[in-house]
């Protein structure tokens, strides 16, 4: 087996093996993952284009009900501060995305499935998009719902939803998660989010305990399988106050990185018009892993533009980027970045996902 011939089959249209999907995803650094990556960037450039799609996230709340082994914001860890910002900082911070340009905003936060959350998001998502004209695009990243919650969401002006599956194997999901979180349920979630008419997203952490390159093979044939829109995948990076922690005592940053950008590439390569993500955790682990997710086949970019002020309280993992900069500097640094990498980025604009409106005509 070599990578040329591998590459060669997807770009036919092929679906390659597991074992080759392994072994693109197992390359070192040398010739042959140049290959992949510069095919990887072609088919970008071909089916998706060299402009890069902006979505505003704001990190609205850090309180969550659920208790992934994973997370740093989990409901277990007792050294959180909880906040929730009040509805009216949001609604002025998704404004000024707008202001900015962005296109489009991101509202993540824990889960909860309360009214008073669930009736809070609707709420917001009619303001901004009132507010705006119509103008920003509404990206949803909050959690497993009921498909009225859902469906609520979207007659409300969401569009698209990320929900990642985590790991697409119930096994490893178990080994991660708590008993009480149901991978079927999860899965589900996806189904329904789908049949409403979400551009919907979903992704794994790559590089976890317990995880081998055959499980992210099959995650990505997972993304195929589920018919998804948008993929979001980062590296996982070790938050000391969980209980993972004590799984990977031997992290190693280089490692994660280079596996971030392998599946980048091998998905890029797969599922040619999807929107897929260069996360923050790639920037996390190297100042320029960011650009670097965009010359392995990524095409969307997440700017922090949370209050600088409540970013310390949403760490997920350890040295999360960007705590200290306010939006405005890291968009230029972003521009920067963009044009360094022979990158255009796509302003005021929502950036949909070519895949969605293809697989609407099917
Ligand atoms: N490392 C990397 N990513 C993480 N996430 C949560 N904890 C970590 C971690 N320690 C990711 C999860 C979640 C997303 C919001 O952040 O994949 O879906
Ligand atoms: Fe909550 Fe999401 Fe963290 Fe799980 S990964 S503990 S659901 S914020």
């Amino acid at each position: 087996m070599n990578a040329a011939s591998v590459i060669k089959k997807m770009q036919s249209g092929l679906t390659p093996e597991i074992p080759e999907l392994v072994y693109l995803l197992d390359l070192p650094e040398g010739d042959e993952l140049k290959q992949l990556y510069s095919a990887a960037y072609q088919t970008k450039l071909k089916y998706v284009g060299n402009k890069i799609h902006l979505r505003g996230i704001i990190e609205f709340s850090n309180i969550c009900t659920k208790n992934c082994y994973y997370c740093g914001i989990r409901r277990g860890n007792h050294n959180v501060t909880r906040y929730q910002i009040p509805e009216e900082d949001i609604l002025s911070q998704a404004l000024e995305a707008d202001q900015l340009g962005l296109g489009s905003v991101v509202l993540q936060s824990g889960e909860r499935s309360d009214e008073e959350f669930v009736s809070l998001i609707e709420r917001l998502v009619r303001k901004i998009k009132e507010k705006s004209g119509g103008r920003l695009g509404i990206t949803l990243s909050t959690g497993e719902q009921s498909r009225e919650t859902y469906l609520r969401w979207f007659k409300a002006g969401a569009h698209r939803f990320l929900l990642r599956i985590e790991a697409s194997d119930p096994e490893l999901y178990a080994k991660i998660h708590p008993a009480d979180h149901s991978w079927e349920k999860r899965k589900n979630c996806l189904t329904l989010l789908s049949d409403i008419g979400y551009q919907t997203g979903t992704g794994v952490m790559l590089g976890l305990p317990f995880q081998t390159t055959e499980h992210i093979a099959k995650d990505i044939l997972f993304y195929q399988d589920m018919n998804m829109d948008m993929i979001g995948m980062g590296p996982y990076i070790v938050h000391e106050d969980t209980p993972l922690a004590k799984e990977m005592p031997d992290f190693d940053p280089q490692r994660q990185l280079l596996m971030g950008l392998k599946a980048i590439a091998v998905t890029r390569l797969l599922l040619k018009d999807v929107n897929i993500a260069s996360t923050t955790a790639l920037q996390a682990l190297h100042p320029d892993g960011r650009k670097m997710g965009l010359l392995a086949g990524a095409n969307v970019i997440m700017p922090n533009i949370t209050e600088s002020r409540r970013r310390a309280g949403y760490l997920l993992y350890k040295g999360k980027p960007g705590v200290n900069d306010d939006s405005l500097s890291g968009l230029e640094l972003l521009k920067q970045e963009a044009e360094s990498a022979g990158e255009e980025i796509l302003w005021n604009d929502w950036g949909d996902s070519p895949h969605y409106f293809a697989r609407s005509k099917q």
